[in-house]
């Protein structure tokens, strides 16, 4: 099987809705690999594989030792590697290190970055020289501190407007795809009937050309979501009676049986 290009995800706009999930290891991205069009190496992996707070202390080198893993996991889909926080802001430039390196290292097809207006310059910069990018606008995790929460944006005019801004000039700097997160039915809508690319919602309505899900939040590891996740498994309950009976069984000595013996 060959895997799926970059340039084939850029031409469902409007078409088949591009399927997307995260993954962080080597074997869930081989569990996932054959039904998703987009593997997403996300920094939400400081959350759920770290137990760090916030995405802003993810480093570049975890980002590359999962994307590595995760491109090593599977042969299908396009692997896409996010940019974590401090690794692309303050210039083109260093953007264009940091990527490099993720590309050289990691062999993903694509990195993602946050950021609207701001960051437009640095999506020319990368994509003219070889590195495709996929854009993140609406709520960005890594301006948290900023944002003040994680509410859902584009509530007002202004900000919709704002949101609206920041999806058209990273479209138009040449990103291949757009993840738009956390923000009013109403802006999903409109941004995904605005830009070229196609936008990939998490939280941003049907509307979008495709949907992304933090996996282990689909798969309902978590007792506290947010609303935009549906759980479409309760792995936390399943895991939970699965170590209660292992630590039953050895407790009672049921465990090893004659079939897990050396004879
Ligand atoms: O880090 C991540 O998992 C993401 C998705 C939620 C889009 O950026
Ligand atoms: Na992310």
């Amino acid at each position: 099987v060959r895997r799926l290009t970059v340039p084939a995800i850029a031409k469902r706009k409007g078409g088949e809705p591009i399927v997307m999930l995260t993954a962080y290891t080597a074997r869930m991205a081989q569990l996932l690999d054959k039904h998703c069009d987009m593997l997403l190496v996300g920094d939400s992996l400081g959350q759920v594989i770290y137990g760090l707070d916030t995405t802003v202390k993810v480093t570049l080198d975890m980002m590359i030792a999962h994307g590595a893993a995760v491109v090593r996991g599977s042969y299908r889909a396009v692997v896409v590697v996010d940019m974590p926080f401090g690794s692309y802001e303050a210039s083109p430039q260093h953007a264009f290190e940091s990527a490099a390196r993720v590309m050289k290292e990691t062999g993903a097809a694509a990195v993602k970055l946050e950021g609207g207006v701001a960051m437009a310059e640095t999506v020319t910069f990368l994509a003219r020289r070889g590195i495709p990018v996929v854009g993140h606008v609406g709520l960005t995790p890594q301006a948290v501190n900023a944002l003040g929460g994680y509410g859902a944006r584009g509530r007002s005019e202004t900000e919709a407007a704002t949101i609206l801004a920041d999806a058209t000039a990273i479209a138009d700097a040449g990103a291949f795809a757009l993840v738009v997160e956390g923000v009013v039915e109403t802006l999903g809508r409109r941004i995904t009937e605005t830009v070229r690319c196609p936008t990939i919602g998490i939280g941003a309505s049907l509307a979008c050309d495709g949907q992304v899900l933090v996996v282990d939040d689909m798969l309902g590891m978590f007792e506290r979501v947010p609303r935009f996740v549906e759980r479409f498994d309760d792995l936390a309950v399943r895991i939970d009676a699965a170590a209660a009976s292992y630590a039953a069984a050895v407790r009672e000595r049921r465990f090893p049986t004659e079939k897990q013996l050396y004879l």
